[in-house]
């Protein structure tokens, strides 16, 4: 069992680069079978969740060269096999390929994704979406049967402005006869990285990154490349670490336009930031103001920085309160907060958190993935030493978070037993 372990305390200075968005390549990776030529995706962060992507794309016969961030896809002797369950529980993004198979090869059989146990995560909406354009749906023992003779461009309304259905609906939609709407979009980054690999390729796809997405179906997608975006999340948990520990910590390789509600929360609280071109400075302080959190859709307060975030508020004057909207089970992680010396009390979906408090050492355990960095900045703001289990979560989602860590003076190892 691989174990992480930490002695806390030590200020952190240098810089930390941010790697490519975890939630774009997922997508981008299944999305590049819906090319009838090859695509080449840079900067893609090596996780966990990008090896389980390539497992399946390797069982559909699809041809794939890596070298370092660089990954080259032929999808030219695609086979549309079953994904089993032994393929789609690794990781929630398996989703992608009922969109992708179903707009290239018109059917898919799939099982239930998989992904962090942080609350109810229908599929109900991607699916409704697919119906919308001509599928049938049989579902049997868990298995999603989907085909189309045709599909067909149509109007689809969102009940919920879901990531996932977004996506999937737009990667079904784009070989699709005529034009859909997609009202009550995501607007999320990620979302606009997926449309512009989808354009680089020849489709039609316009008002991404707005809630209403357009697009016109088009018969044939040619080579092209796309270039996955930085890590909104992954830099913000390192602002939120820089916050505690800093001493002139560089955040770099960043679009600060998608961190505003974070950097915006951080003003709040009289953070002091050093915003330069593409990176953010930062350096500890004390007696931060205490803040209110709802986490909401993009541009909103990204539900995965709250467990990172909570960390923060333990070291903040006073009673902050933080909301979460989107997840009935995104507080696995307060446990072992409080284990550690947090003040906190859990109402229904929110947190409420006394601070300033120190935290101590023990051993602790990542119910998921944002809630195992969360127990990663508790470990290194603590006194004495955290081990932390689990943490095969923590690995799906932070490229190489153990040396980030270390190069800016962390003492963090991964261990062996
Ligand atoms: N929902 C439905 N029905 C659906 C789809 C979603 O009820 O058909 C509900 C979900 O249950 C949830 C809410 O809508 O309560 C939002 O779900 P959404 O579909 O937006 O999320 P997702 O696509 O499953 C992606 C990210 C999550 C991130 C959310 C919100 C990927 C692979 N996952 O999930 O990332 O929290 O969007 O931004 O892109 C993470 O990285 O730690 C993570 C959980």
């Amino acid at each position: 069992m691989r174990k992480i372990v930490i002695n806390g305390g030590h200020k952190l200075s240098g810089i930390i680069p941010i790697s490519g968005a975890k939630n774009s390549a997922v997508a981008l990776l299944p999305a590049s079978i819906l090319c009838d030529e090859e695509t080449t995706i840079y900067n893609v962060p090596d996780i966990s969740d990008k090896n389980a992507l390539i497992e399946i794309l390797k069982l559909l016969k699809v041809e794939i060269t890596q070298q370092d961030s660089e990954i080259n896809i032929n999808p030219h002797n695609l086979e549309n096999t079953v994904i089993s369950e032994q393929y789609s529980t690794k990781l929630r993004a398996s989703y992608y390929f009922m969109g992708a198979l179903l707009g290239k090869e018109k059917s898919v059989t799939i099982s239930f994704p998989g992904g962090c146990d942080i609350g109810q995560r229908k599929i109900d909406l991607h699916l409704k979406g697919f119906e919308s354009l001509g599928a049938t749906i049989k579902e049997i023992n868990g298995e999603y049967h989907i085909e189309a003779n045709e599909l067909k461009g149509c109007d689809i309304y969102l009940d919920i402005a879901s990531v996932g259905a977004t996506i999937n609906i737009m990667l079904a939609s784009t070989k699709a006869k005529g034009i859909t709407h997609i009202y009550n979009a995501a607007k999320e980054p990620e979302i606009v990285n997926v449309a512009t690999f989808l354009n680089n390729m020849g489709a039609k796809v316009s008002g991404a990154g707005t809630s209403v997405i357009t697009i016109e179906g088009v018969k044939y997608l040619h080579k092209a490349m796309i270039e996955v975006i930085p890590d909104r999340i992954e830099a913000g948990t390192y602002l939120i670490l820089g916050a505690m520990l800093g001493e002139n910590l560089t955040i770099s390789n960043i679009i600060e336009e998608h961190l505003a509600a974070l950097i915006s929360k951080m003003k709040e609280m009289q953070i002091p930031l050093i915003n330069k071109s593409n990176k953010i400075q930062i350096s500890s302080s004390k007696n931060y103001k205490t803040i209110n959190i709802t986490t909401l859709p993009y541009p909103g307060f990204p539900t995965d920085l709250a467990q990172p975030m909570t960390v923060l508020l333990t070291q903040c004057q006073g009673i902050s309160i933080l909301d979460e909207t989107l997840y009935t089970n995104r507080m696995g992680h307060i446990v072992y907060l409080k284990n550690m010396g947090a003040k906190i009390t859990i109402k229904n979906q929110s947190a409420i958190i006394e601070g300033p408090t120190n935290l101590y050492g023990t051993t602790v355990k990542a119910s998921d993935l944002r809630a195992g960095a969360s127990l990663i900045l508790a470990g290194l703001i603590a006194k004495g030493t955290t081990t932390i289990l689990n943490i095969e979560h923590i690995l799906r989602g932070y490229e190489k978070i153990i040396e980030k860590l270390q190069n800016v003076g962390a003492d963090i190892k991964i261990i062996e037993e």
